[in-house]
């Protein structure tokens, strides 16, 4: 062995002892899987755990696709879970808020539970007055996914599919969906939805998440200070079905094309907010449908300095505020959720479009493929 040989063995040997005591500045991204409990029928049901190395942190179920947790940090760097929901499954079989969840096979509202395709009408069960939301009595918010590790150098990425067959709720056609949720190093929650039939359908994806910059049940979301890229939405009758028209939203609590608190309109004597008891509308993004994400929706709370910024190619988004919370429900640690402790960014197309030719169409043929793609970006002010 030269001389030369030996110094470099030695060097690289003291260097490699030098990393391994001194404090790694960047924590390594990893993904687990640990059991989260058993469906009604007796189903394994896991917890899946994905970890940047800014060490925010994304846990996910492959139960409903539910997004159980989300840790991201303030401007501190102190880590807070930013999202509402429970601590165990056995809340989540039954969770009426719908916290954290895939909403499928359509998002929202559909008038009267029915809806007709091709000269044929579907009948769908009502769950909300004389209404379908969020995809019947049992959506996919509450079934059971199949779930793979799909990581790449974008980051660590769980797919979760799911397969609803032919007259599921109602709806026609068996819908092979794929979402795949990937934890970038650049603070982003991607969320990607993709579909595929065998007999014309409608398909409307969204997640549920209920945010709360501050962190989960430290109080109401009514001093985050919000925008939505959107000059118009879509007015409601008193069952929350969209009347039709595309109202611009200047001159109205709606507009929100420039920052405002969500708290700064809510109570004023405004028929749509009366109906909404607060707001629970769908605005009409700027620029339509998108072929990649675009800025929809951010979010800023001035505690925490936590930005929350939407991207997504769908054409609108349900801004709901937290309106049914009303201190009934007990989440993670204990903690109570009153009334508007958490807002729901919901990106979609509009309620109720099978029932409204002039909307964006959710109709899927068969031979076609849904995709419509939403990041969740946290960052710092
Ligand atoms: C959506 C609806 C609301 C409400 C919530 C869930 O945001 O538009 O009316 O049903 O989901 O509670």
């Amino acid at each position: 062995m030269s001389f030369r040989v030996v110094v470099t063995t030695l060097l690289l040997f003291w260097m490699a002892g030098i990393c391994m005591v001194l404090p790694q500045a960047e924590a390594k991204s990893n993904m687990t899987k640990q059991p989260f409990g058993k469906t009604e029928d007796g189903q394994a049901v896991d917890l899946y755990t994905l970890t940047n190395k800014n060490r925010m942190e994304a846990a996910i179920t492959n139960f409903g696709g539910i997004v159980v947790s989300l840790k991201v940090p303030d401007r501190q760097g102190k880590l807070d879970d930013v999202v509402l929901g429970y601590d165990k499954i056995d809340d989540y079989l039954t969770n009426k808020a719908y916290f954290g969840a895939i909403i499928g096979r359509y998002g929202n509202r559909i008038a009267h539970g029915k809806f007709t395709l091709d000269g044929n009408t579907y009948t769908l069960p009502k769950n909300d007055g004389d209404n379908t939301l969020h995809g019947g009595t049992r959506g996919f918010n509450r079934r059971l996914w199949t779930a793979k590790d799909v990581s790449s150098t974008r980051g660590h990425a769980l797919e979760l599919s799911y397969r609803s067959r032919d007259g599921e709720e109602g709806f026609p056609g068996n819908l092979s969906v794929k979402v795949v949720y990937t934890l970038t190093d650049q603070n982003e929650l991607e969320i990607s939805y993709s579909a595929t039939t065998d007999k014309d359908t409608v398909v409307n994806l969204t997640n549920h998440s209920y945010f709360n910059l501050a962190g989960q049940g430290s109080g109401d979301i009514l001093e985050h200070q919000l925008m939505i890229h959107a000059d118009r939405f879509t007015p409601v009758d008193q069952t929350l079905i969209p009347t039709g028209q595309l109202r611009a939203v200047k001159g109205t609590p709606f507009d929100f094309t420039k920052v405002a608190t969500i708290g700064a309109r809510i109570n004023q004597e405004d028929q749509q907010l009366k109906f909404g008891k607060g707001y629970d509308h769908n605005w009409v993004l700027n620029g339509g449908s998108k072929s990649s994400p675009a800025p929809a929706a951010e979010a800023y709370e001035p505690k925490s300095g936590r930005v929350l910024e939407v991207l997504s190619t769908e054409p609108g988004v349900q801004f709901y505020s937290g309106n049914f919370l009303d201190g009934t429900i007990r989440g993670k640690g204990g903690k109570v959720y009153n009334l508007r402790y958490g807002f729901c960014l919901e990106t979609q197309h509009f309620p109720d479009s099978p029932n409204h030719p002039d909307f964006p169409s959710t109709v899927l043929k068969p031979g076609d493929k849904y995709g419509t793609t939403t990041i969740f970006k946290f960052s710092t002010r």
